[in-house]
């Protein structure tokens, strides 16, 4: 689980993030959870975040709560729904407009296993938010990011993408829709991605990095919200469970953490928990399942992805 860290490295916690000022950051989904700890440290260590939100109620209001606790945190707030590709064009034509530089992309946001509802485009939700429309983000952001510092990519996945695969037939689960599986393909798909697209910039001699992060289990709105197909019971049951087993955000976050500041940090690593089967623990290089690293698959993926999406990375 260890290999490639250091015993020190082993115990990393967040307060080991070194100095970020002058580097800017943006995190999808910045408003709660994983993504809201994840802007409250880079902050805390001096990073600018641009935070997006898809609601800017909610993104005021995680500004604010932040600030109350940092009050010089260096933030803007951007709206992005990852449910509409429009959105995402208009968030990319905006930091480039107002030449906002990204020298670390966080791909955090993401929903799991909600009834079966579709993307403004027509895509299944879990597929279009948590893959797709992280994937036409990166694209469109490549140009910036090859500008940027000590440049990275960091696509948050789950050990749930051990259970996932590409359903190619039923993209849309027109035919076959079922939530658990449909996370499982989304959560896979951000693992592959994000192991083709390091190898994709590797082969093409640019300065990014792209990684891989899970939080392990953690107490988040995505828990106690998420899964669609509960009974109020199961529900309660489900929230005391997270209650006694979950990390809470702030540890959670530090496989992200780890992954988006550290320099040691390299292009293709997945970082997650080091202990419990991956669900608690300090930060450690993990392994993904075999299949996110077969690149026929993620060469058909990316195709797919660029064609869904419309977005063709600019690669040379
Ligand atoms: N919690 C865990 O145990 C766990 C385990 C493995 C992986 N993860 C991954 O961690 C990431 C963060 O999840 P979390 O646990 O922190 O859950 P969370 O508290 O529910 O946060 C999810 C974030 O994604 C945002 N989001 C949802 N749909 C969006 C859309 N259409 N457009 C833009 N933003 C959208 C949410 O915004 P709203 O507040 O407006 O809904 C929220 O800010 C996800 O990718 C998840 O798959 C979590």
């Amino acid at each position: 689980m260890l290999s490639g860290m250091t015993t020190a490295a082993s115990r990393w916690t967040a307060d080991d993030i070194p100095p970020l000022d002058g580097r800017t950051f943006l995190v999808t989904g910045a408003n709660s959870g994983l993504g809201f700890a994840t802007v409250r440290e880079l902050a805390r260590h001096g990073g600018h975040v641009v935070m997006t939100a898809r609601d800017p109620a909610k993104g005021e209001q995680a500004v604010r709560s932040l600030r109350a606790d940092l009050p010089d945190a260096s933030v803007e707030l951007r709206r992005l729904d990852l449910s509409d590709l429009d959105s995402v064009r208009a968030l990319a034509a905006g930091l480039v407009a107002d030449r906002v530089p990204v020298d670390v992309l966080v791909n955090n946001a993401g929903v799991m296993m909600p009834p079966r509802r579709l993307t403004r485009q027509g895509f299944e939700l879990q597929f279009g938010v948590n893959h797709l429309a992280h994937f036409a983000l990166t694209g469109l952001l490549l140009d910036t990011l090859r500008d940027g510092r000590q440049a990275r990519v960091v696509t948050v996945s789950s050990t749930m993408h051990r259970y996932g695969r590409i359903h190619f037939d039923d993209l849309t689960g027109e035919r076959q829709y079922q939530p658990q599986r449909f996370y499982g393909q989304s959560k896979f798909a951000n693992a592959v991605f994000g192991l083709e697209l390091d190898r994709r910039l590797r082969a093409a001699v640019l300065p990014v990095r792209s990684l891989l992060a899970h939080p392990g289990y953690v107490d988040t709105n995505l828990m106690s919200a998420g899964p669609a197909d509960l009974t109020g019971l199961t529900r309660r049951v489900l929230r005391v469970a997270n209650r006694l087993l979950a990390q809470d955000a702030a540890t959670g976050a530090r496989s992200q953490l780890y992954a988006a500041t550290m320099p040691q940090a390299k292009g293709g690593q997945f970082i997650g928990p080091a202990g419990r089967s991956g669900m608690r623990g300090h930060p450690a290089v993990v392994e993904p399942v075999a299949a996110a690293r077969d690149p026929e698959l993620a060469a058909r993926l990316w195709e797919v992805s660029e064609r869904l999406t419309g977005v063709r990375y600019r690669l040379q």
